[in-house]
């Protein structure tokens, strides 16, 4: 080979060499400054969980961003989990898996049962804090529980019915599920309130399974079984809006008083438009926000109060009118 063809091989191979040698330390340098980035991101706080009914749920979904809201201003890593349809088994195992992976802190939907109650002494055990929202589980170790004082609420919806009709009444309840404490507690609740008026009678209970497409079953065969139904209460956040839809499909120009709980954006609308006549209100955002809060005092302190519980309020077309529509984010 002649010396300048060699030349030329050394040099090229030289350049190669070279210019692969400077993408190594160049790309070496950004792989390790984005791992350092990486790892500087992952130095939070405190590591919390919370677990809810129903992953995608709305109602959840406030709660979750209300819990998110205070993780971000305090650097905490919030994991948010939950069975994809509202199951208790899934959600006990989710609650066990959280105190196996010893995160500091469980936010939780509270749930019925002698497991639960073990989970519970599990973690206290383990030093992991457990927070109950929106059900609680008094008898349980829980160290503390945020939300609505349920069945306050439910007496909430006794008394609207009593307040805003005459004559008699015969009541459908939809609820969301019978085994869930909160609609428990809610329907107690609001027993209690109609014990002081002999107008008001429950004919019928039935459940929705939280699905908006439940209540509007739950309200065909409310009606179908006890015609005579002229009120209807929904006891959980999708109800009032499966009522509205049931009866547009069965009897659309029947006049029945409904009561819903809660204030999704739909529901609103729907008393807007004079289809629900009253709804009383729970502030999930504030729950989580709130919830979170009494979570960091617990990494250091034992509480003096354990309930804390959130307003509820009855909110009917006048109170939106008169409102400007702020409370809700
Ligand atoms: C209840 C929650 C329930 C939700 C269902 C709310 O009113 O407080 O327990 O998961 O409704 O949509």
């Amino acid at each position: 080979m002649k010396y300048s063809s060699k030349l030329f091989i050394y040099i090229i191979s030289g350049l190669i060499f070279l210019s692969s040698f400077l993408g190594m330390i160049y790309y070496g340098y950004k792989t390790f400054h984005i791992e350092e980035e990486a790892i500087v991101q992952r130095e939070y706080t405190y590591h919390f969980a919370l677990i809810s009914e129903e992953s995608d749920n709305k109602y959840w979904h406030m709660i979750e961003r209300g819990a998110s809201e205070f993780a971000a201003e305090h650097n905490i890593y919030l994991e948010y989990v939950a069975p994809q349809k509202a199951d208790n088994d899934q959600l006990l195992k989710l609650l066990d898996r959280m105190i196996s992976a010893r995160v500091d802190g469980i936010i939780t939907q509270g749930v019925e049962g002698r497991r639960f109650v073990d989970l519970a002494h599990k973690g206290l055990d383990r030093r992991i804090p457990i927070i109950t929202i929106d059900t609680d589980i008094k008898s349980s170790a829980r160290k503390a529980y945020v939300g609505t004082d349920n069945f306050q609420a439910g007496q909430l919806a006794g008394q609207t019915i009593i307040e805003n009709t005459t004559g008699e009444q015969y009541v459908g309840i939809v609820t969301g599920r019978f085994e869930a404490i909160n609609q428990q507690e809610r329907i107690a609740g609001f027993k209690d309130a109609i014990k002081s008026s002999d107008r008001i009678h429950i004919v019928g209970v039935k459940e929705s399974n939280i699905t908006q497409i439940g209540a509007a079953q739950a309200t065909y065969s409310l009606l179908k079984e006890h015609p005579e139904i002229n009120a209807l209460v929904g006891t959980s956040a999708l109800d009032g809006i499966g009522i509205v839809e049931g009866l547009h499909e069965i009897v659309p120009n029947k006049n029945v008083y409904i009561t819903a709980f809660d204030i999704l954006p739909e529901t609103i609308q729907l008393i807007e438009e004079g289809k629900i006549d009253a709804t009383i209100a729970q502030y999930p955002e504030e729950m989580g926000y709130k919830a979170m809060e009494v979570m960091v005092e617990l990494q250091s302190n034992d509480l003096l109060e354990t309930q804390f519980f959130t307003e509820t309020k009855i909110i009917t077309k006048e109170e939106i009118e008169k409102l400007p529509w702020g409370e809700q984010k």
